[in-house]
């Protein structure tokens, strides 16, 4: 694996049985949640994974964490492939690879002090360390999500604070043991719109203080190019489109592609000379794992789209698209 790179993911695939029907005739249907998934990420980097409700960007950052199995396909971080190593090695990967959830309010357990909350990390993988050094190493972390006076935060518990307090100090339990990588599902979805810039940029910030690496997710484009150096956008599991966010945003290359920019106001002048393109109709994962996976929402589809899923082609700088028609189609609305 290239040196450069901290997190490379092959092939990776996870199906959820899903159970309907009554007791009598029970119903047993597949659900591709992550469809041979690839990507990589480079140290530094933040990529980001976007796509609307249900296809599957959870679910592969939960495999990448190890939160989760996966029904195939491997994991290489730092060129270990997370999917066969022993439980000791996965422990000491854990604390370089650390995660920030959605929800605040239930990530912290209520019941325990702050200053309780982020020693726990510390207790798990810093045994040896005095408990002064414990304690310093709190405090650095609560004045790192800058919440000053940290001491004023220490014995506090989560209901003593705010949505976007909580999640500070989920960002703060999540870098307390200096990791190199961190994912990120949603870390702003569910908190305040006033608060979420602050959030975003704190992140930024750290990523820039202490060299992290980032996975981060969202199904929101203005998010996404605001955070992410590079974005793959997901769809019923598959990466159809990846590439740097200028990329992504200024010439969107496959049709669901188009539709995430066609919608946000203040992206999508940048194709404002090519057919804009609003979807309806929502992600079905139990589909048929053939053809193309867009084809029931796509305005562009040919014969070929129903029985041969596309292949990922590199378009050049890094920019690659799964869509067997999208040169045509892309010629008639440019
Ligand atoms: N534990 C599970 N059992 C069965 N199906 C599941 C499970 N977890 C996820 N799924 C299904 O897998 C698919 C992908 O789910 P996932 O949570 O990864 O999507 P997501 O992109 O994170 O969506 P959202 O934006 O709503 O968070 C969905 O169809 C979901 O219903
Ligand atoms: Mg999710």
């Amino acid at each position: 694996m290239d040196n450069s790179v901290l997190l490379k993911v092959n092939q990776l695939k996870k199906t959820f049985i899903k159970k309907s029907g009554t007791v009598f005739n029970r119903k047993k249907t597949e659900v591709y949640a992550v469809n041979n998934v690839n990507f990589e990420i480079k140290k530094g980097e933040i990529l980001g994974i976007i796509g609307e409700s249900g296809c599957g960007k959870t679910t592969t950052a939960r495999m990448v964490m190890r939160l989760m199995e996966e029904s195939s396909g491997e994991i290489l971080f730092e060129g270990n492939n997370l999917c066969t190593i022993k439980n000791a090695e996965t422990n000491r990967l854990r604390k370089n690879m650390q995660m920030i959830f959605q929800d605040p309010y239930d990530t912290l357990n209520p019941g325990m002090r702050i200053v309780d909350i982020l020693m726990e990390p510390l207790n798990a993988h810093e045994k040896n360390l005095p408990s002064n050094e414990k304690l310093k190493r709190v405090i650095e972390a609560i004045e790192s999500i800058e919440l000053k006076p940290a001491e004023d935060y220490l014995y506090r518990y989560p209901h003593q604070l705010s949505g976007g307090q909580r999640q500070r100090i989920a960002i703060a339990r999540a870098v307390i043991l200096k990791p190199s990588f961190i994912a990120a599902d949603e870390p702003t979805s569910m908190l305040d719109v006033s608060v979420r810039a602050g959030i975003l940029n704190l992140l930024l910030d750290l990523r820039k203080k202490m060299g992290l690496t980032m996975l981060f997710i969202t199904h929101d484009l203005s998010t996404a190019s605001y955070m992410c150096d590079r974005i793959a956008v997901m769809y019923q599991g598959r990466i159809v489109e990846i590439g740097p966010t200028k990329k992504i945003i200024q010439s969107p290359s496959h049709p669901y592609t188009i539709a995430l920019v066609s919608v946000v106001k203040d992206l999508n002048y940048f194709i404002e000379n090519r057919e804009k393109l609003i979807l309806d109709g929502e992600v079905d994962s139990t589909r048929k794992d053939t053809g193309c996976t867009f084809v029931t929402r796509c305005p562009h589809q040919e014969k070929v789209c129903h029985s041969k899923a596309p292949e990922i082609e590199a378009l050049g700088n890094g920019h690659a698209v799964a869509c067997h028609c999208h040169s045509n189609w892309l010629e008639k609305t440019s």
